[in-house]
């Protein structure tokens, strides 16, 4: 697996290589909202705002739009188990004119120990135009995407070929982070940003300064914590993390987040929450227990990170209770996996002031905005 000293070289080679993004747009590959310009943030967002306007399942989309991408082909490697981010992927190349092929760990070659590299090599050398990458090792994208432009760099420089040796070579292809073990979830920070600006009315401009949004749960693990305070800070939003301190760390201020143990102090001051699952699955079970059961027992083995599901729910729990004492207006959000009753309620889940469903909606049209971008369209 990658260990941290190889996602720091990986994300600083990709940062000075080839297809990062300009000041207005993405650039070819999308690894990472950390570093990205409020002009590049913007303008993908104003993208997926043409398409939002669309019903998601592409119904009455214009014709011309499946001539976007038509005749491109974009590879999901998923290595990790995912619902919302696979398919809303899926449907936003096919919205766009793009073939689809679906690759995972179980039934690839990956299971006979064939490395992550030689693989998005060769998913490459069978010219795929984008690789959506799902991992849980943080900067395995990034690691694939240094490894693909070193190969152009070094062949381009006879010829420009791409990935392989001859004129029929592959095209070399984009990366599209779709969740790197704890580091980032690109499209998933976008998709919320955008949800945040659809509910506040900053569609227009995609300016949040003004707007406090708090982020609760377990941002320990959370990939899709650090894509959110990276776009949001960039767009001017006040961001306060919000849960016990075993799964807020301290560093998180250095990204330009609050951060506060204490819930009922700050819950009516937000003008959005987005609430996080506890990710039982990233943290030690205590004195070895089954940490992951606790989820459905409701029992006390919950690792070292919450004393009791229970009681964990009482302090960060968002309740019916706790959005009453929210502003009126305030958007109630959740990347999912949702477990009802441990991180939310299912009255808080599916109240009026709830946008999760609509956050997936725009996932797609966030997705279809990325892969046109990244693709250079
Ligand atoms: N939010 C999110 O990434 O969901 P999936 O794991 O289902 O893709």
């Amino acid at each position: 697996m990658l260990g941290a000293v190889a996602h720091a070289a990986s994300v600083a080679g990709v940062a000075g290589a080839a297809g990062v993004a300009s000041a207005a747009d993405l650039g070819r590959h999308l690894l990472q909202l950390h570093g990205l310009g409020a002009p590049a943030l913007r303008g993908v967002l104003a993208r997926a705002r043409v398409y939002a306007g669309h019903d998601a399942d592409g119904a009455h989309d214009p014709a011309s739009w499946r001539d976007r991408l038509r005749g491109r082909v974009v590879a999901n490697l998923f290595f990790e188990d995912s619902t919302r981010t696979r398919v809303s992927f899926s449907l936003a190349a096919e919205r766009l004119g793009a073939r689809v092929v679906n690759l995972t760990s179980v039934g690839s070659s990956v299971s006979k120990g064939e490395s992550l590299v030689d693989t998005a090599l060769n998913v490459a050398a069978m010219g795929v135009d984008a690789i959506v990458m799902r991992h849980k090792s943080s900067g395995a994208p990034h690691l694939v995407a240094r490894a693909l432009d070193q190969r152009q760099n070094a062949l381009g420089s006879g010829g420009g070929a791409g990935v392989g040796s001859s004129a029929t070579a592959a095209r070399v292809p984009s990366i599209v982070n779709a969740g790197d073990g704890k580091h980032e979830h690109p499209t998933q920070g976008l998709l919320d940003i955008y949800t945040v600006a659809q509910r506040t009315g900053r569609l227009e401009a995609f300016d949040l300064s003004g707007l406090s949004v708090g982020i609760v749960g377990d941002i320990a693990s959370s990939r899709v914590a650090r894509s959110n305070i990276a776009g949001l800070v960039a767009l001017g939003a006040r961001v306060v993390c919000v849960g016990p301190p075993t799964l807020v760390p301290r560093g998180l201020a250095s990204l330009g987040a609050e951060l506060t143990s204490d819930l009922d102090g700050v819950l009516g001051g937000l003008d959005a929450i987005n609430v996080l699952r506890i990710q039982f699955e990233r943290h030690e079970p205590a004195g070895g227990g089954g940490g992951g059961g606790a989820v459905a027992s409701g029992g006390p083995a919950v690792g070292n990170v919450i004393a009791s599901v229970r009681e964990y729910h009482e302090l960060y729990g968002l309740t019916l209770a706790r959005l009453g004492r929210m502003k009126p207006s305030a958007v109630v959000m959740h990347p999912g996996p949702i477990n009802r009753g441990v991180e939310i309620s299912s009255e808080a889940a599916d109240s009026v002031q709830s946008a999760v469903l609509a956050q997936v909606r725009h996932g797609v049209a966030v997705r279809m905005a990325v892969l046109e971008q990244c693709l250079g369209v």
